[in-house]
């Protein structure tokens, strides 16, 4: 049942070309410069108006509601707050019934995130949750949804969850930006085009593994590593990070890269990787600053960069190359390596990779 791979995560890992794919089918129409999204379709008025959108998750679903965040505001000029359920609903929030609440659950029995939409409900707000499990509890309290269909995932490390959650949650940004007038119909064709590729990128990504097999044998022993990236990067970061302690038990870290010289500067030495997101958008030179930075400690720099780039490869120790691809959709692509780096390094250091210590895979209690 694991197809041939070790792993169940491995096998997840490689599967996300197909359910990017089946996340998308039926819902984009690049031709036509179309996002359909049956689940919401009768609250498309609700959200041409709303004031702002307040997102709930936990773990990896939390970060897949950060870029969620950088996409729903670039696009559909929406504002949106990200909220860790488990602090939103232990808070007295203000929350209206002009409020939109986006829960976003892979399993859908979170227990901090349907308590969060209880509350939420409670005050009035519309919930729209995003799930993976189809009939499970969060899909049950929400008002609309939009299934992920990723397929089932047995690794406890997310992965092609959180790629699905964020192809949805693009989706949904390009529905609402449609909706406000927030985007040209020729912006929304070449979006939706790129889109449709993307899967096809994510399987050049995943050509990478020999080479981040390499890295990951030469960073295998670190105690501690660092994530950096900036923008929607950033998330990048977080992820990689949360990915590698959660099967690696290395201590990890992920953090935005220019609050580097805030404090976490002061841990770089030979010892400590630094693992970058430097693909060329619209922080490059500025990733290329902080790579400085690092190298000028003696930090080992592992950079994710776009394929053919040359400025990055003058100065980081390892290179793992991604496909070029609008800025939108380079957190799906950033992830991929990520996700691999990860997994190497955990086969390597013989570690319960499926059942990491102490986790489940999905929390049921608080
Ligand atoms: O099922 P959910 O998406 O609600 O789960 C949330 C987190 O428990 C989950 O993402 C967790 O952080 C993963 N193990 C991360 O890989």
């Amino acid at each position: 049942e694991k197809g041939g791979f070790d792993h169940f995560m491995l096998k997840e890992i490689y599967e996300q070309p197909r359910s990017i794919r089946d996340c998308m089918r039926g819902r984009i129409y690049p031709e036509e410069g179309k996002v359909q999204l049956g689940g919401i379709k009768e609250f498309v008025e609700k959200l041409k108006n709303i004031d702002r959108i307040i997102i709930v998750a936990c773990g990896t679903s939390w970060h897949a509601g950060l870029v969620g965040e950088y996409l729903i505001e670039e696009y559909a000029r929406i504002p949106v707050e990200v909220e860790y359920a488990s602090e939103f609903r232990y808070r007295n929030p203000i929350i209206t019934e002009k409020d939109v609440v986006i829960a976003i659950s892979q399993s859908g029995e979170t227990a901090d995130t349907m308590a969060a939409i209880e509350m939420a409900k409670e005050r009035g707000a519309t919930i729209f949750g995003i799930c993976n499990v189809a009939g499970a509890s969060i899909p049950r309290l929400s008002h609309a949804g939009v299934y992920t269909h990723a397929g089932p995932e047995i690794g406890v490390a997310s992965t092609k969850a959180f790629t699905a959650q964020v192809t949805v949650l693009t989706l949904m940004a390009f529905y609402m930006a449609q909706q406000k007038g927030t985007i040209t119909q020729s912006k929304l064709i070449s979006l939706l085009t790129e889109l449709d590729s993307i899967p096809d990128k994510i399987q050049i990504a995943l050509e990478s593994n020999d080479i981040i097999k390499e890295v990951a044998a030469k960073i295998k022993d670190s105690r501690n590593c660092l994530f950096l990236g900036r923008g929607s990067g950033f998330p990048v970061a977080l992820e990689g990070a949360l990915k590698l302690k959660e099967i690696s038990y290395i201590h990890a870290e992920g953090y935005p890269a220019a609050e580097m010289k805030h404090g976490p500067i002061a841990l770089i030495d030979e010892e400590m990787p630094v693992v970058f997101i430097a693909t060329q958008n619209s922080s490059y030179e500025k990733v290329i600053s902080n790579i400085q930075e690092v190298k000028a400690r003696k930090g080992k720099v592992i950079a994710i960069v776009t394929k053919g780039d040359t400025e990055v490869k003058k100065m980081a120790d390892y290179c793992i190359e991604i496909p070029d691809a609008d800025e939108a959709f380079l957190p799906l692509l950033a992830t991929i390596p990520l996700q691999l780096l990860s997994y190497h390094i955990a086969v390597m250091r013989g570690c319960n990779v499926d059942q990491p210590r102490n986790l489940a895979k999905s929390v049921t209690v608080e």
